[in-house]
């Protein structure tokens, strides 16, 4: 792997938000009628620039040798659940590395960072959601130990 994965900063949350609207038009788009393809756009800015200097976040970057961004990983903390009162949950809310430069480490080296992050913050689990027809990233994420735990079922009405 040719890449770094640095922790974004405020300055970089555009290249945050360019990462996050290709993640919408290439996972989103294809696979749930209802994404809004705006919010990016309209949001983004506002939402990673909030994220990127809370401490309860993580906002990475992947940058090439050249300096360019080819990915980005979101972790979250989730809020304590009374209904699971042991559990300190880390939630991976969302990545995606350049169609380029999959293939060569770049997810993993995120993924490290994100679960190094979890460890740190006396997470216990980690979890992410994934559409159910994203093979690609379901078999990413369970060759990073992920299994299924909880199943969402949609019918239309
Ligand atoms: C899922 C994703 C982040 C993985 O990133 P990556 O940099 O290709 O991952 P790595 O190179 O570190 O890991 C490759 C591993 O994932 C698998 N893989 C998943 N998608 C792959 C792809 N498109 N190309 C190559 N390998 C892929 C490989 O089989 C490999 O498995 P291994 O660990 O058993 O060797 C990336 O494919 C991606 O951005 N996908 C599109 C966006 C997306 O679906 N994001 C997740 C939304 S929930």
């Amino acid at each position: 792997m040719n890449a770094v994965v640095v922790r974004a900063t405020p300055e970089s949350v555009p290249r945050l938000v360019a990462s996050a609207t290709s993640l919408f038009a290439e996972d989103g788009a294809l696979r749930d009628p209802w994404m809004d393809l705006t919010w990016p756009h309209r949001e983004g800015p506002a939402y990673y620039a909030d994220l990127a200097h809370r401490s309860d976040s993580l906002c990475l970057l992947a940058l090439s040798a050249a300096g360019s961004a080819i990915g980005h990983l979101i972790g979250r903390t989730r809020r304590a659940d009374p209904l699971r009162p042991g559990a300190v949950v880390g939630a991976l809310e969302s990545m995606r590395v350049d169609p380029a430069h999959r293939g060569t480490g770049v997810g993993t080296a995120l993924a490290d960072e994100f679960f190094a992050w979890a460890r740190e913050f006396g997470a216990n689990q980690v979890s992410v959601t994934a559409y159910a027809t994203n093979d690609s990233a379901i078999r990413f994420y369970r060759g990073r130990g992920f299994t299924p735990f909880e199943l969402a079922l949609h019918a239309p009405v």
